[in-house]
């Protein structure tokens, strides 16, 4: 099917600072995508992950190539049809939140995505390197047990950033994974995660309630940037999800205005007046949310202000709490968002995921218990796995 003499391999690289400077991110995808239309040689996209708080300095640097083939031959072998229904138009504000209609096949337009295509991922670290083949359209994700379609054809789409997902933070998929498939997050109830950038979590944690139970909760996908939302809105029909609900906005203490000069990768900054574009801020208590199992939060930053807006639904709901943070919880981010936590009676520790850099760097995911029965519970399920004293990677290959 293809042929060898005609293949074009192109070779990706993309930035993705983690924590302090995701807004760069945009601009370097941009340009990244301006390169792609004019040269069909070499495409480097870093990936850089440095999730550390604490010093600039101090940064890993990981890459992921991927390895792209294509040739015409394949990509005129077209096999199947993906339904491709309209997406949302987000651009205007919206009111609240917008659950997505499962996408109708009947209404389903030709597509043109070959499903045997594969791309080569090769995730380098400073210490490893992980190959692997990965399907360009079709990308397994090992913990939740699931296959995502994506458009790989284009980064709008969603689809180029999406390949990587699968394989980084997978420790934190897997204990995500696990609570549910154990029952000791009920997978009927509801999970918030923000920001959501282009669904990497919530479209694979939707699909997995979906297989769990015949009445799976919603997932709840909210962030400031339209863009986002729409590719994830566009994945999600491409995979007939029909439990996945989102909001362009920004979670905070109080209802209000942010200004910002991008929605994309954006940390709320309260003290700016003025800016290109502006935000509406909301309390996630005004979303009358009930039944929440999980609540994810990675919002660069503005975690303790979100819970703060969020007393009501905590306290109802007594989720299961993720936040982005450093090790024993030293930075003033994490210092008020414990003491926010634990106000409201949740386990005084956190559990902590290091894989986003590695036990050498300082940034975790804390995972905050509600109470010491759910905590000791979910110690039988996934004690063995937090309590890895080797350098955790950020790929599969260790964990397997
Ligand atoms: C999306 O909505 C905006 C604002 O209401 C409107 O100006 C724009 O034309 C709409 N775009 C599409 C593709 O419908
Ligand atoms: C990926 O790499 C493997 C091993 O080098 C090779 O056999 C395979 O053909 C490559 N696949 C693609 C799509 O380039
Ligand atoms: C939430 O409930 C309050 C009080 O009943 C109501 O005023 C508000 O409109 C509701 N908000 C949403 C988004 O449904
Ligand atoms: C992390 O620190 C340990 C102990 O100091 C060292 O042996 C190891 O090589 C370091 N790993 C990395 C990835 O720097």
């Amino acid at each position: 099917m293809r042929d060898p003499m005609n293949i074009v391999t192109h070779s990706y690289e993309f930035m993705h600072h983690r924590r302090i400077s995701r807004v760069l991110v945009a601009a370097v995808i941009a340009f990244a995508i301006g390169w792609i239309g004019l040269c069909s040689d070499k495409i480097n996209i870093d990936i850089e992950e440095n999730a550390d708080t604490t010093t600039t300095s101090n940064k890993i640097s990981d890459k992921i190539n991927i390895e792209k083939s294509t040739s015409e031959t394949a990509k005129n072998n077209l096999l199947f049809q993906l339904p491709l229904c309209k997406p949302l138009n987000l651009t205007a504000v919206q009111e609240g939140i917008i659950c997505l209609p499962k996408c109708d096949p009947s209404v389903a337009d030709e597509g043109s995505l070959h499903p045997n295509e594969k791309i080569n991922l090769t995730v380098q670290t400073n210490r490893d390197k992980y190959p692997g083949e990965y399907g360009k359209y079709r990308i397994h994700f090992p913990e939740e047990e699931i296959y995502l379609h994506v458009d790989g054809r284009e980064y709008k789409k969603g689809g180029e950033a999406m390949h990587p997902r699968s394989v980084t933070e997978r420790l934190f998929r897997r204990v995500i994974a696990k609570l549910f498939r154990a029952g000791v997050l009920d997978p009927t109830k509801n999970i918030i995660n923000t920001g959501s950038w282009i669904g990497d979590n919530a479209l694979p944690w939707a699909m997995m309630l979906e297989q769990l139970t015949t009445k799976p909760g919603k997932v709840i996908a909210v962030d400031p940037s339209p863009m986002y939302v729409n590719n994830m809105v566009n994945t999600a029909h491409l995979n007939l999800i029909g439990n996945v609900c989102t909001h362009v906005t920004v979670y905070s203490a109080k209802t209000g205005i942010v200004f910002t000069s991008t929605t994309e990768h954006m940390g709320v900054n309260l003290g700016l007046k003025r800016g290109e574009k502006q935000i509406n801020m909301i309390t996630l208590d005004s979303e009358n949310i009930t039944n929440l199992a999980l609540l994810h939060i990675d919002v660069e930053g503005h975690e303790s202000e979100l819970l703060t807006g969020a007393m009501d639904l905590i306290k109802t709901s007594r989720p299961v709490i993720v936040t982005e943070g450093v090790s024993g919880l030293t930075d003033s981010n994490d210092k008020k968002v414990a003491e926010i936590l634990r106000s409201l009676d949740y386990v005084h520790e956190s559990s902590e995921i290091p894989e986003i850099c590695g036990w050498n760097k300082s940034c975790r995911n804390h995972i905050w218990w509600p109470d010491q029965d759910m905590k000791d519970s979910a110690m039988k399920v996934i004690g063995n796995d937090l309590s890895r004293s080797e350098i955790v990677p950020w790929v599969s290959s260790e964990l397997l």
